[in-house]
């Protein structure tokens, strides 16, 4: 049995635009990772945490990574065991690029691999859930079900909980840029209406079937132009600086679509190609520096694997 591990989770593009709360991708960079070792005494802590300029929480009941791990603990039965984590933050915090679902998935594939899998992957799921439900009030699985699974990923319903993986066009790309201004999930979630038109649900449902049967047939045009909100980005955008600017900039540069990643402030867009993808992430960053806003650009194809064990 090991007596430590380190684990990668990847950063998770939600809701693919149309799709809120029930769509979401895994990339393969940005990440995180957590560093698990075994002590004699029972009970979950964390020693370290870096790349959070501070802003995470040490304290285990807290701290998404250790919750979520205690939770598995008595879920197993298992409270006999201690665990020390250590936190590398590896992408940025309040991104829009699931980085709470990030760091939860780490922990709970590390301590679950640390044990030789007492349960199945896709079984850690609910625990999963639950950081994100310590992290934002409301446990939704679009970014921590692509993090812990890989891949493209319809959450199909909440209840009872079913998670469908989706194919995806190989060469699909997807350029990400995080203009560097806070949008916490908690407060983008709390400006969104609760009640809608029918009329803008037909237009929305009418997309995220046509994004996925775009999905399904591979034609990346299906799934650029049913890549459209009515219902959310309306009103998100309004936290974004430039927004559609940028999607003028992205959409001028040949990208499928444009939208929100998360719950922002991320902006992303699916291309056909890496090279599109290139030139979109630098003139997008280049115009944000012009407003003296700094940012990150990630380009990646879809991670179809999730969580992996780097020693
Ligand atoms: N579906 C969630 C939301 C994702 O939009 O609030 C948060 O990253």
């Amino acid at each position: 049995m090991r007596e430590s591990i380190r684990v990668f989770a990847p950063a998770t593009v939600a809701n693919v635009v149309c799709g809120f709360d029930v769509l979401g991708l895994a990339v393969n960079a940005p990440g995180d990772e957590v560093i698990m070792r075994r002590r004699s005494e029972p009970g979950v802590v964390i020693t370290k945490i870096t790349g959070d300029d501070g802003r995470l929480p040490l304290d285990p009941a807290k701290n998404t990574a250790s919750a979520c791990v205690q939770m598995f603990l008595q879920h197993i039965g298992r409270t006999d065991i201690g665990v020390e984590i250590e936190l590398h933050k590896k992408m940025p915090i309040g991104s829009g690029l699931g980085s709470s679902s990030a760091s939860t998935v780490a922990g709970l594939f590390a301590i679950n691999s640390l044990l030789d899998c007492p349960i199945k992957q896709d079984d850690l799921l609910p625990f999963a859930m639950k950081g994100e439900e310590l992290a934002c009030g409301f446990g939704h699985a679009d970014n921590v079900a692509p993090a812990l699974l890989g891949g493209f990923i319809l959450v199909r319903s909440y209840d009872p909980l079913d998670v469908i993986k989706l194919p995806y066009p190989e060469e699909l790309h997807t350029a990400i840029v995080f203009p560097e201004v806070d949008v916490p999930t908690r407060d983008a979630r709390q400006m969104i209406r609760s009640k809608v038109l029918l009329k803008d649900a037909v237009t929305q449902w009418g997309n995220v079937a046509g994004l996925v049967s775009g999905l399904f047939m591979k034609d990346m045009d299906l799934i650029g132009r049913s890549m459209v909100d009515v219902l959310v980005e309306p009103v998100r955008s309004i936290l974004i600086p430039d927004f559609h600017k940028m999607r003028e900039i992205a959409m001028g540069l040949g990208a499928l679509s444009f939208g929100i990643s998360g719950s922002g402030p991320s902006v992303f867009s699916f291309t056909k190609d890496q090279e599109t993808a290139e030139r979109i992430t630098a003139a997008i960053q280049k115009h944000l520096s012009t407003l003296s806003i700094g940012s990150q650009g990630y380009v990646s194809k879809v991670n179809a694997n999730g969580p992996i064990i780097l020693d």
